[in-house]
C-alpha cells in the first residue's frame, strides 16, 4: 500500500521539502509491538520545514498521522491509507536556567537524563517510559507519581486546523490522565519544560529507584506496548486481569504477560489481530466478572 508510489517524481518532491520517503513500510519495524502491516512513512529532518511538507500532502488530497516513537501503538495488520510523518530525532535540547525546549522528535529517556546532568530534575518517574516526548505529551504519560503534563509550560504545535504553527500556553491545554486536549490534527513539534533544580545524584537515585520499581513488575525485555487497558478510576486493570487467572493467556503469538497482566506481549511473532482479538477477550472476562468496561490505554490505528 503506497500512496505516492503512483508518481515518481514524489522523492524528488519530498526530498525538496527537506523529507525522506519509506514507501510500504512495514509498521512490525517501527513499533514496539512489532506487529503491522505497510504504509509510506515520510521522515523530517528538520521540523521548521513541516508547513511545506504539510503543503505537499494537502495539495496531493493525503490524508495523514504522525507517528511518534512506535511504543503505544497498536497498527492492523491490513496496513494504512494514510502518510505517517515522522520527525526524525537529532534536534538538541536548549537550556536557560531551569527551563528546557525539548524537541518533540526526542527520545523520553534521553531528555531526562540530559536534563538530570543540568540539574534539573523532576522527571525521574518517566525514565523508563519508552517512546518519543512528543507522544508522550499527547498521551501525557506518567509513572511512579510523575505525568509531564505537570512540567510543562507551553508548547510550539503545527495546527492542523489553521495550517500553522502556533505557540500554546498550557492554560490552554487540558493534561489529564492519559488524555490531552490536543486535536487529532495538531502536531506537536517542541515543549518548554519547567523543572525544579536538584543535584545530580539525587536525580539518579530516583531514577535508578524507578528503573528497579519497573524491573521488578513488568516485562521489560519482551515486546509490548506498555499497559493496554487504562486503569479505570479507583481500580487497577492488572489486578483484575490477574485475578480472573489470565496470565499467560495466549491467542495466536499474543500472549498476557505472566510479570503484569495488563501488559500483553509479542511472543510467537504475533499479528495486530492476535493482540485484538486477545484484547477482546480481556474486555469481555473483566465486564462479566467486575462490570467495568476497559478502555484501552494503547492507540490502535484501524486503517
Ligand atoms: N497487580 C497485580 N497483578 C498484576 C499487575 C498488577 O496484582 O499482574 C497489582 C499490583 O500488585 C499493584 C496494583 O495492581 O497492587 C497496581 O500495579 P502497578 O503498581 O504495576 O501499577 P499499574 O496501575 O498496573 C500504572 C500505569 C503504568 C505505570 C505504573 C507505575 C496505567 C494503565 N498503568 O500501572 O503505566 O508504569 O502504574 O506507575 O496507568 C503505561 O502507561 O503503559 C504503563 C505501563
Amino acid at each position: 500500500m503506497s500512496l505516492l508510489a503512483q508518481d515518481p517524481a514524489t522523492g524528488n518532491q519530498l526530498a525538496a521539502c527537506g523529507a525522506e520517503w519509506l514507501p510500504g513500510e512495514p509498521l512490525g519495524r517501527h513499533t514496539s509491538l512489532g506487529v503491522g502491516g505497510p504504509a509510506d512513512i515520510v521522515r523530517l529532518r528538520d521540523s521548521r520545514r513541516l508547513p511545506d511538507l504539510m503543503e505537499f500532502l494537502r495539495r496531493r488530497d493525503l490524508r495523514w498521522r504522525v507517528l511518534g516513537g512506535g511504543t503505544n501503538l497498536l497498527v492492523v495488520d491490513e496496513g494504512l491509507p494514510e502518510v505517517l510523518i515522522h520527525l526524525r530525532r537529532g534536534e538538541p535540547i536548549r537550556f536557560d536556567g531551569n527551563h528546557a525546549q525539548v524537541p518533540a522528535s526526542a527520545n523520553l529517556g534521553t531528555t531526562v537524563m540530559e536534563c538530570a546532568r543540568r540539574n534539573l530534575g523532576g522527571l525521574e518517574g518517566l525514565i523508563g517510559v519508552p517512546g518519543s516526548v512528543g507522544g508522550a505529551l499527547r498521551m501525557n504519560a506518567g509513572a511512579y507519581g510523575t505525568e509531564i503534563g505537570a512540567s510543562v509550560r507551553a508548547l510550539n504545535i503545527y495546527r492542523g486546523s489553521a495550517g500553522k504553527v502556533e505557540t500554546l500556553k498550557t492554560q490552554n491545554v487540558r493534561f489529564e490522565y492519559r488524555h490531552t486536549s490536543f486535536a487529532p490534527d495538531d502536531i506537536l513539534l517542541s515543549v518548554l519544560l519547567e523543572l525544579p533544580e536538584r543535584p545530580y545524584e539525587q536525580i539518579l537515585q530516583g531514577v535508578k529507584l524507578c528503573n528497579q520499581k519497573r524491573r521488578a513488575s513488568q516485562p521489560i525485555h519482551e515486546k509490548s506496548a506498555g499497559c493496554i487497558f487504562k486503569n479505570p478510576a479507583g481500580l487497577s486493570t492488572g489486578k483484575m486481569i490477574d485475578e480472573l487467572g489470565l496470565k499467560g493467556t495466549r491467542v495466536g503469538g499474543a500472549v498476557v504477560s505472566e510479570r503484569h497482566a495488563n501488559f500483553l506481549v509479542n511472543r510467537y511473532q504475533a499479528t495486530a489481530s492476535d493482540f485484538l482479538k486477545l484484547m477482546d477477550l480481556i474486555r469481555e472476562r473483566v465486564l462479566k466478572a467486575y462490570g467495568v468496561e476497559l478502555e484501552e490505554e494503547v492507540i490502535v490505528w484501524r486503517g
